[in-house]
C-alpha cells in the first residue's frame, strides 16, 4: 500500500473537479482496506468508490481511500437463476456488459451508468423502469468503528428512490466491499415500457428484443441524451426528481396541464426536475465552465476547469428559479462534499 501526499483527485471523479487529497491510498483487497482504515496516524478518514455521484467543492484534509477490488465470482445456479458476489471496484457497465454476454438477465436496462458496483446500492441506481433493489440480493460492508464485516440482507438496506440505509441512518459508518445479485439465465423478464426503449427498439425494427438489444437500445439513448465523463464532466443527474402530494399536484397540474409526471402512489406524484429546469430557461446555459447539459436539464456539467463551488453556485441558482417558478424544492441526487 502506497500512500500518496497531495493527490490530485481530477481522474477520480466523474464531474473532473481539481481538487487535492490530502493522502491517497488505493487498496485492492478487504485486508489492505482493513489496514488503511486501522492507520492511527490519519485520524481522518474519506471513502472514494468510482467518484461518479459526487461533487467535490474543497481539497479533501483525510486520507482518501479509494476502494480497487476487483473480481467477481457465481456463487450457486440453477438452470433459471445464477447468483453473483461482485468485488466492489468493478466498474458498473463493465459488470452489466459481462452479465449480458453471459446470457444473464436483469440488469440490462442499467447500462452505461457511471460509477463502481460496491457504490451502486447507496444510492440504488436506477434507470429505464429498473432499479438495482430488483435484482440485488445482498451486500457485505465493513463497520468503519470495528472493523467487523456485515452482511446487509434487501430489508437491512431499506431501498427507496435513489435511497438506501447507506445515505441515511448509516452514512458514511460502513464501507461496502462486494455486492451479490440473483439473476435470470432465461425467461427474462424484460422492461421495454419506458417510452424512450420503446421508441428505440421500433427504430431498429425490433419486436422481439434480447437482453443484449435492450441494453444496445439503453446504451443508445443514454449517448444520445446524456454526457459521457470522459469528454464532459458530470455525475449524471444533479437532482433527484421531487415528489409531491396529490393536492399539490391537482394545483400544479392546473396550472401547467402539458408538465410530464409520474404517478408514485394514490397520494404521491413525480414531476421530472428536468422538465421544471428547462421551463426556467436553464437547458444549456453556460456560466464560465459550469453548466446545464444541452440534451438533459438535469445533468450539470463541468466544460473543462469548473470549480466545485461554481458547480454549488448554480445548483443553487437553480433550487432558487425553481421554486420561484412552481413553489416546489428540488434537491441535489449527488454528494456534495465540502
Ligand atoms: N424533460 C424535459 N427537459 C429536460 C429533461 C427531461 O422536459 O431537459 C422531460 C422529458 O421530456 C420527459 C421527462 O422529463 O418527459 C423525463 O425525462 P427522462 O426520461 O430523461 O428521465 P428523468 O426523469 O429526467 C430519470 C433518472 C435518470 C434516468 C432516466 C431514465 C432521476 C433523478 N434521473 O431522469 O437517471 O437515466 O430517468 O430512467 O431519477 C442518473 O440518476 O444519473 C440518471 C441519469
Amino acid at each position: 500500500m502506497q500512500i500518496k501526499k497531495d493527490f490530485s483527485l481530477k481522474n477520480f471523479n466523474t464531474f473532473g473537479i481539481d481538487v487535492k487529497a490530502r493522502f491517497f491510498v488505493a487498496v485492492t483487497n478487504v485486508q489492505e482496506l482493513k489496514n488503511a482504515l486501522e492507520l492511527k496516524e490519519y485520524p481522518e478518514k474519506f471513502i472514494l468508490g468510482g467518484g461518479s455521484n459526487m461533487l467535490l467543492v474543497n481539497d479533501i484534509n483525510a486520507l482518501v481511500i479509494h476502494v480497487n477490488n476487483k473480481g467477481k465470482t457465481i456463487i450457486s445456479e440453477n438452470d433459471k437463476h445464477v447468483k453473483i458476489k461482485v468485488m466492489a471496484g468493478e466498474n458498473w457497465h463493465q459488470f452489466v456488459l459481462w452479465t449480458i454476454e453471459q446470457g444473464f438477465g436483469g440488469l440490462e436496462n442499467m447500462s452505461l451508468i457511471p460509477g463502481n458496483t460496491g457504490t451502486a446500492p447507496v444510492q440504488n441506481i436506477g434507470a429505464y423502469g429498473v432499479e438495482l433493489k430488483d435484482s440485488f440480493v445482498c451486500c457485505e460492508a465493513i463497520n468503519r468503528e470495528n472493523l467487523e464485516v456485515r452482511e446487509f440482507s434487501k430489508e437491512d438496506c431499506k431501498f427507496g428512490y435513489r435511497e438506501s440505509f447507506f445515505k441515511s441512518e448509516g452514512k458514511d459508518a460502513f464501507v461496502i466491499t462486494n455486492v451479490t445479485f440473483a439473476l435470470t439465465k432465461r425467461d427474462h423478464k424484460l422492461h421495454t415500457g419506458y417510452g424512450a426503449i420503446e421508441e428505440e427498439l421500433q427504430m431498429q425494427h425490433i419486436v422481439d428484443p434480447s437482453i443484449k438489444d435492450i441494453s444496445n437500445a439503453v446504451i443508445s439513448i443514454r449517448n444520445n441524451k446524456l454526457p459521457d465523463p470522459k469528454e464532459i464532466g458530470n455525475s449524471g443527474s444533479f437532482f433527484k426528481n421531487p415528489i409531491i402530494t396529490k393536492s399539490e399536484f391537482e394545483n400544479f397540474t392546473k396550472k401547467h396541464p402539458t408538465a410530464p409526471f409520474y404517478k408514485v402512489s394514490e397520494s404521491a406524484y413525480k414531476i421530472p426536475a428536468g422538465w421544471l429546469i428547462e421551463q426556467c430557461g436553464f437547458k444549456g446555459k453556460r456560466f464560465g465552465d459550469a453548466g446545464v447539459h444541452t440534451k438533459q436539464a438535469l445533468v450539470l456539467v463541468n466544460y473543462d476547469k469548473a470549480t466545485g463551488e461554481e458547480i454549488l453556485g448554480l445548483a443553487h441558482t437553480i433550487i432558487k428559479a425553481v421554486y420561484a417558478k412552481f413553489g416546489i424544492s428540488i434537491q441535489p441526487e449527488v454528494n456534495v462534499i465540502k
